[in-house]
């Protein structure tokens, strides 16, 4: 089933609960929360306090996107906080050419990758890897059948507002391909940009969980998530 996960990256704090409880009451089951750390992007953002109230809000899915390096430090605060599903970056791993700015090395990337996937796992949250634009997805194809969810950035992650990047309509239609080869249960999230009149673009192509921040936020967050709901129930 298609779902949506607002971001709460462009909601207002000042009445958190009440915009969290909007996006419920519209149908969303996802909560999606940006975690930043002004290293791996270059803007803060906020941690497990901010898993914690929600987890205490809502009986949504707690779904935290990790953009940190050292992501694996974080894991187990974050799960006793109340998080359901962590998403790390692919690229904030060694080997994985990010932050680290080192040599790409997907051999090495992949066995570390699946050393937190397996820490994921241990500690009872899903396992999500997220992939930037420009990162060549057949080097995750390994991990595929280990992961309850791959994140493609439909933008360079760090802000919420960006435009869709049209390009990763392809992305997400190979990896469909390849996850109905190797783990046809994956969810394929997309975040970044994605709006009402893109999203069903987006669906068809092979996501099932998108992200939207600014579309939902703001006024009426409960329209603005039916709406969506319209869409991925069509
Ligand atoms: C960007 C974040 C997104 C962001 C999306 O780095 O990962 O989740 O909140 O915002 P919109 O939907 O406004 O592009
Ligand atoms: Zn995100």
């Amino acid at each position: 089933m298609n779902e949506l996960a607002p971001s709460i990256l462009s909601a207002d704090f000042g009445d958190l609960r009440g915009q969290v409880l909007a996006t419920r009451e519209g149908g969303a089951s996802y909560m999606h929360i940006d975690v930043m750390d002004g290293h791996f992007v270059p803007e803060i953002s906020f941690g497990e306090p901010i898993i914690r109230s929600v987890r205490q809000m809502t009986d949504q899915v707690v779904d935290v996107h990790l953009m940190v390096t050292n992501p694996g430090d974080h894991f187990e605060a974050c799960v006793k906080a109340g998080a359901d599903s962590i998403t790390f970056h692919y690229e904030a791993v060694e080997g994985g050419a990010g932050a680290y700015g080192g040599p790409r090395d997907p051999g090495k990337a992949c066995a570390l990758s699946e050393e937190l996937i397996d820490r994921l796992h241990a500690l009872g949250c899903k396992a999500g890897i997220s992939v930037k634009p420009r990162t060549p997805l057949e080097e995750i194809y390994p991990l595929l059948d280990k992961l309850e969810m791959v994140l493609i950035m439909s933008v360079e992650p760090g802000f919420g507002g960006q435009k869709y990047m049209p390009e990763s309509t392809e992305r997400i239609r190979a990896l469909r391909a390849e996850a109905q080869k190797r783990n046809p249960a994956l969810r394929i999230q997309v975040d970044g940009g994605v709006k009402t009149d893109n999203a069903a673009m987006i669906l068809e192509a092979g996501a099932d969980l998108i992200v939207a921040g600014s579309a939902v936020f703001g006024d009426d967050a409960e329209g603005r998530t039916r709406a969506f709901m319209d869409i991925l129930r069509a």
